[in-house]
């Protein structure tokens, strides 16, 4: 299984890329009605992923804890359930999947203060390991 920093980044990066092309036909058509939810898109999947990805690097023992994960699928739920719910709140279609989703990204980011007031910033991380050379993939030491 990936890493969960990996697992953030490269979730942040599918919501980031989806909220771009999002933004590029928002344009293209001129019609930004739906740009609230293009934003949050970016601003909860793309920056608020990177933002924990980056803490949850940083923090290895934070990343060891089963919460660690929970705090992951409640981002990730928060914004699938979320930008939809934006998008259906504008066009008149009801807001309970907002209010439901905006419920999911509360519950995440208290979720993230409970996790570093337990843990800090750095517990467990190497910072020798992180700043040493990486050997490219192709690159074979003498045998
Ligand atoms: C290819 C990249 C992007 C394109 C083409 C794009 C395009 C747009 C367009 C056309 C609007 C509507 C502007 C208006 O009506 O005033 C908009 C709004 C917005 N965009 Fe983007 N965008 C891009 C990337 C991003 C990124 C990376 C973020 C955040 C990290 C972001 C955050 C926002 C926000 C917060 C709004 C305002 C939403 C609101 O009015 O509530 N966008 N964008
Ligand atoms: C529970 C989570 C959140 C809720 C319920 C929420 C709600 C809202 C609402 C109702 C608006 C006004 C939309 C409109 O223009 O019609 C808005 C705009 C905005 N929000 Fe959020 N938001 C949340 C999280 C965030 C986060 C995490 C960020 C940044 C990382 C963010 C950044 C913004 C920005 C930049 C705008 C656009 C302001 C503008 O166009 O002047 N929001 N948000």
């Amino acid at each position: 299984m990936r890493s969960l920093p990996t697992c953030y980044f490269l979730t942040a990066a599918v919501f980031g890329l989806s909220g771009m092309i999002w933004g590029i036909q928002m344009s293209a058509s001129g019609d930004h009605t739906l740009a609230p939810a293009h934003g949050h898109l970016n601003l909860i999947g793309f920056v608020a992923m990177a933002v924990f990805g980056t803490y949850y690097a940083l923090t290895p023992r934070a990343a060891a804890f089963r919460i660690a994960w929970v705090h992951y699928a409640l981002t990730v739920l928060a914004v699938v359930i979320m930008v939809p719910g934006i998008a259906m709140a504008i066009n008149g279609q009801g807001e309970t999947a907002a209010k439901l989703g905006s419920i999911a990204a509360l519950l995440s980011m208290g979720l993230f203060i409970y996790v570093v007031a337990r843990n800090g910033v750095g517990a467990g991380f190497a910072a020798s390991d992180a700043l040493a050379p990486v050997p490219r993939p192709d690159h074979h030491p003498a045998e």
